[in-house]
């Protein structure tokens, strides 16, 4: 595994792949790699020639008073779980690399930015969009990888990707769970053992509330908070429910709809959410 941190190492890196065409995928991360990040890997390995793995904490992306210094930097572990994962080039650069003026320009998203996490960290989107738009300009991949579980922040990139023209196609991939349930995030490792053991109502909140039949988004918003509600630590940040991918206000699940939960513990704020599909045929069987 190549280890490149600024664009002249980067591009040494890639230029026997670019020069023999060989297909690019890129997993862009902040570390911390979890199960979720090697699962982005091993599916980009699967269907490209080289991968490429960034690790990048982005600070436009933080709003004040956000976990920026705290976030979990372990670049040592993290080498080493990409190069098990046969990463081809790991991507680290410093700030200076990525923001070598500082952040003087930021790509401002206007649709879907609004709602959900958005809503709480504004810029948070801003601040996202801009770093993968130079990431995927500085390695030029065929395919990028995001975790689903991300939900609006793959649908955000998708439309930025199409928006702006960009040669590359961008690849979701199913959310990791815990046995229980609990969607692996960096951030679990800010859980109490208590925390932890609640943790997983969330995703069960979720699917009790999908597996209703409702169709009427405020019901099923009802259902997850009722359900949140009886949790004896920590707060709901949001439930909310949109149309997916374009994240627009709806009042009945037609065709695809993100039932999307935050909530807060004492130190880890956890999201989860869940996507219900109403299709005409489901509309036939009832
Ligand atoms: O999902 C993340 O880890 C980050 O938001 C991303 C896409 C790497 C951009 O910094």
């Amino acid at each position: 595994m190549i280890v490149a941190k600024d664009v002249k190492q980067l591009d040494e890196a890639l230029h026997e792949a670019r020069l023999k065409n060989k297909t690019i995928g890129l997993v862009p991360t902040m570390g911390a790699l979890h199960q979720g990040h090697l699962s982005l890997m091993e599916q980009a390995k699967k269907t490209c020639d080289i991968l490429v793995v960034s690790i990048f904490v982005n600070p436009t992306q933080f709003g004040p008073g956000e976990d920026f210094e705290s976030y979990p930097r372990q670049l040592e572990v993290d080498s080493k779980l990409a190069a098990e994962a046969n990463c081809d080039v790991l991507f680290c650069p410093a700030e200076e690399v990525m923001y070598p003026d500082g952040p003087t320009q930021l790509v401002h998203v206007r649709q879907g930015a609004d709602v959900l996490c958005g809503a709480r960290r504004p810029g948070h989107f801003d601040g996202v969009a801009t770093v993968v738009l130079k990431l995927l300009s500085l390695v030029g991949p065929h395919k990028a990888f995001f975790g689903q579980k991300d939900a609006q922040q793959l649908a955000i990139i998708k439309q930025l990707t199409k928006e702006f023209f960009l040669p590359v196609s961008i690849i979701g991939c199913p959310t990791v769970r815990e046995e229980d349930g609990l969607a692996k995030s960096s951030r679990n490792v800010y859980l109490t053992p208590q925390e932890r053991a609640m943790a997983p109502t969330l995703y069960n909140a979720l699917q009790s509330a999908a597996q209703s039949g409702e169709r009427q988004l405020k019901k099923l918003v009802s259902m997850v908070e009722n359900e949140l509600s009886i949790l004896p630590i920590g707060s709901i940040d949001y439930v909310e429910a949109y149309e997916y991918p374009s994240l627009k206000s709806v009042d009945y699940v037609e065709g695809t709809v993100i039932l999307a939960v935050a909530y807060q513990f004492s130190k880890a704020r956890l999201i989860d959410h869940i996507l219900i599909e109403f299709t005409n045929r489901n509309r036939g069987e009832a």
